[in-house]
């Protein structure tokens, strides 16, 4: 399975340490050339390649790691993405008219047609995704949700060799609605009585 990171930012260079901890090659790119990211790359380990966009998207796995609104773009730099896997590790904190009023990963699938999309990595915090995943003698917990039944596992895989411990959440306006911003906060699902509590 080859894998690259779109986007090369606090979460790109945090998933690229991933990858590195473990020697893992993964190719990462962002809109600025190659040899613009290639000190941080080579800074992060030598696993971490940098390449134009167009030939990151040659990945069969691909990790978005970009500003919410930049996936369409990212989208449109591939004829097809038949047969790829998109792992969405973007947040959306954006009024729920702006994803048409769906969980923002199946909002993100409609531009990525064709795919296997996974929405997952998305809940830590870039610092805590950069560091070892082993805390305390436990794996940090990724959770993965995705509405095509098939595509989680090699996800989960993946998460795995990466150290964490992957939660799969089902279906993404199941689970996945849990993990994901909505109208600006992140996890309302999970957190808005919480807060009320307090109140
Ligand atoms: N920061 C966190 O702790 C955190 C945690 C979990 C999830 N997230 C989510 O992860 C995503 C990235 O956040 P971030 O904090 O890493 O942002 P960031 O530091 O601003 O990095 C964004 C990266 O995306 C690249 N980029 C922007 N538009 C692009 C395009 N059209 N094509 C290719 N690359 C593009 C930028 O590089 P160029 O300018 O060179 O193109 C930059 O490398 C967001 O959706 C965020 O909600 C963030």
């Amino acid at each position: 399975m080859s894998y690259a990171i779109v986007g090369f930012g606090k979460v790109g260079q945090a998933l690229a340490h991933a990858f590195a901890r473990k020697n893992i090659n993964v190719t990462v790119a962002s809109r600025r050339p190659p040899e613009e990211l290639a000190p941080q790359a080579r800074a992060i380990g030598p696993t971490v390649i940098t390449k134009s966009l167009r030939d990151a998207l040659e990945a069969e796995t691909i990790i978005l790691a970009v500003p919410f609104g930049e996936h369409r773009k990212v989208a449109k730099a591939l004829p097809s993405w038949k047969g790829k896997t998109v792992i969405d590790a973007m947040n959306a904190f954006v009024p729920s008219e702006d994803v048409d009023g769906l969980v923002s990963s199946a909002f993100v699938a409609k531009s990525f047609s064709g795919a296997k999309l996974v929405k997952g990595f998305n809940h830590l915090p870039a610092a805590n995704l950069a560091a070892d995943p082993i805390v305390e003698g436990g794996h940090r917990v990724v959770f993965l949700s995705s509405d095509d039944e098939d595509a989680i596992a090699p996800v989960a895989e993946l998460a795995k060799r990466l150290g964490f411990a992957p939660v799969n959440l089902g279906k993404l306006n199941e689970g996945g609605a849990l993990v994901q911003a909505r109208d600006r906060v992140w996890g309302p699902l999970i957190f808005q009585d919480l807060f009320k509590e307090k109140q």
